[in-house]
């Protein structure tokens, strides 16, 4: 979770300029604000239209703006940032920022920036070892700046050895790092349940509903930024785990679902079961394909899934905590309270279909928290990172 922190990027002209563009992704993912500053060079690599895409604001690649003369102060940009990463980062880039020479905006920058200084060095294997090199990113060091270590690998030289940028999860994993964020979940081993189950009907059809997994694993990735040991046990979606800390066992049905959260939960201080099981499945998956047979309706027969948080629930140890998820579109607050009791939750988290920016696909939701002991905590309409948040809080304190 990088909530509310500011980072810069700045880009400097090499062909690993693409992969910033996935890592600028994962910042805003995480709910960083991120402005950019591009070398000359490094818009003959990616566009600045794509980088101010994905950062939502303008790239800053001059001193000035030449149509208007607006001036784009480096010293504003270095007070802005709470930390400036400079990928990919050359090595003519590096051999500047090691001597303080300031020939463009994102030099100037540097040596304006009140924060922490993160470079990702990218270069062929044989820049990577000059001795001039490895002696400018010693310098660097020295005075402090975070180096995210080049990888070994195949470069775009066709040449194979250590120079290739680091991945952007490995940045993004040490950006976490560099800006602290507590690690009040640190030594808790959290079991975490996201995305739909799929019910085979036969081998090219299933049924199943519209979640896309957001909000279990924004929780995942809030947990795990804030120390906790995560086991995500999600259905088929679109999303990957980002943090190195959570382990993701991946399951397609109900049943699947049900049996790595039956083995997962002994080992676990707590568990919450944000995924959308299906409640029923079919009694049979048909071997072949189910083929037309000219009848005008076709019925299927249905039969229960197990009750993953149920049985947790029962199961449940005097220490460790459940906590439940209700979406509903009618009689919310009862039908809520209902399952906290039956499932044997300690709290659940109410989310409205009749909310307008909640439920299914959005990036955001608006959820209450309903306790045991009936206090209710409504809130706000916000990006699904922040909720993850407001859980982790609540869940804290029943930890603690
Ligand atoms: N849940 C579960 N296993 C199931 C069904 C639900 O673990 N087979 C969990 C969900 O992950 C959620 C909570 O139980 O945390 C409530 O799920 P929901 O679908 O709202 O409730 P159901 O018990 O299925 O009731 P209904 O569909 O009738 O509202």
């Amino acid at each position: 979770m990088l909530d509310g922190k500011k980072i810069l990027v700045g880009i400097t002209g090499g062909i690993s300029a693409y992969k910033t563009a996935s890592l600028i992704r994962l910042l805003v993912k995480a709910g960083a604000e991120v402005k950019a500053v591009m070398s000359s060079a490094a818009k003959e690599f990616v566009s600045p239209l794509t980088i101010a895409t994905l950062t939502k604001n303008p790239v800053y690649t001059d001193f000035f703006n030449p149509e208007n003369g607006e001036w784009h102060s480096h010293v504003k940009l270095g007070i802005w940032a709470d930390l400036y990463v400079i990928a990919p980062a050359t090595a003519n880039t590096i051999a500047k920022m090691a001597h303080g020479i300031a020939d463009n905006l994102l030099l100037t920058t540097v040596l304006s920036a009140r924060c922490k200084v993160m470079v990702a060095p990218a270069m062929d294997v044989d820049m990577f070892q000059n001795p001039i090199t490895r002696q400018n990113i010693d310098i660097l060091r020295s005075r402090g700046v975070v180096v995210a270590e080049a990888a070994e690998g195949e470069l775009a030289s066709g040449l194979t050895g250590k120079g290739r940028m680091a991945e952007p999860d490995d940045i993004f994993a040490q950006i976490e790092q560099q800006l602290a964020v507590v690690q009040d979940f640190s030594g808790k081993n959290i079991l975490i349940t996201a995305g739909p189950t799929r019910e085979k009907i036969d081998p090219v059809r299933f049924v199943s509903n519209y979640s896309t997994g957001k909000m279990g694993y924004a929780i995942a990735e809030c947990l795990a930024s804030r120390g906790a040991q995560v086991v995500l046990v999600s259905g088929p979606v679109g999303l990957k785990p980002v943090n190195k800390n959570i382990r993701l066992i991946q399951v397609e049905s109900a049943a699947q679902m049900y049996k790595a959260c039956v083995e997962e939960f002994p080992h676990c201080h707590a568990a919450i079961m944000s995924a959308a099981v299906a409640d029923y499945t079919p009694k049979a998956a048909a071997p072949e394909k189910i083929k037309k047979n000219g009848e005008k309706e076709f019925t299927l027969t249905l039969v229960p899934t197990p009750d993953i948080a149920a049985e947790l629930g029962k199961t449940k140890g005097a220490n460790q905590v459940l906590v439940g998820f209700a979406l509903e579109t009618e009689n919310e607050a009862l039908n809520a309270q209902k399952k906290l009791e039956s499932k044997n939750f300690d709290f659940i988290v109410l989310n409205s279909l009749n909310d307008k920016g909640a439920g299914f696909g959005y990036d955001t939701n608006r959820v209450t928290i309903v306790h045991r002991n009936g206090k209710t905590c409504p809130f706000e309409l916000k990006p699904k990172t922040e909720v993850a948040n407001d859980i982790a809080n609540e869940l804290l304190q029943l930890l603690k």
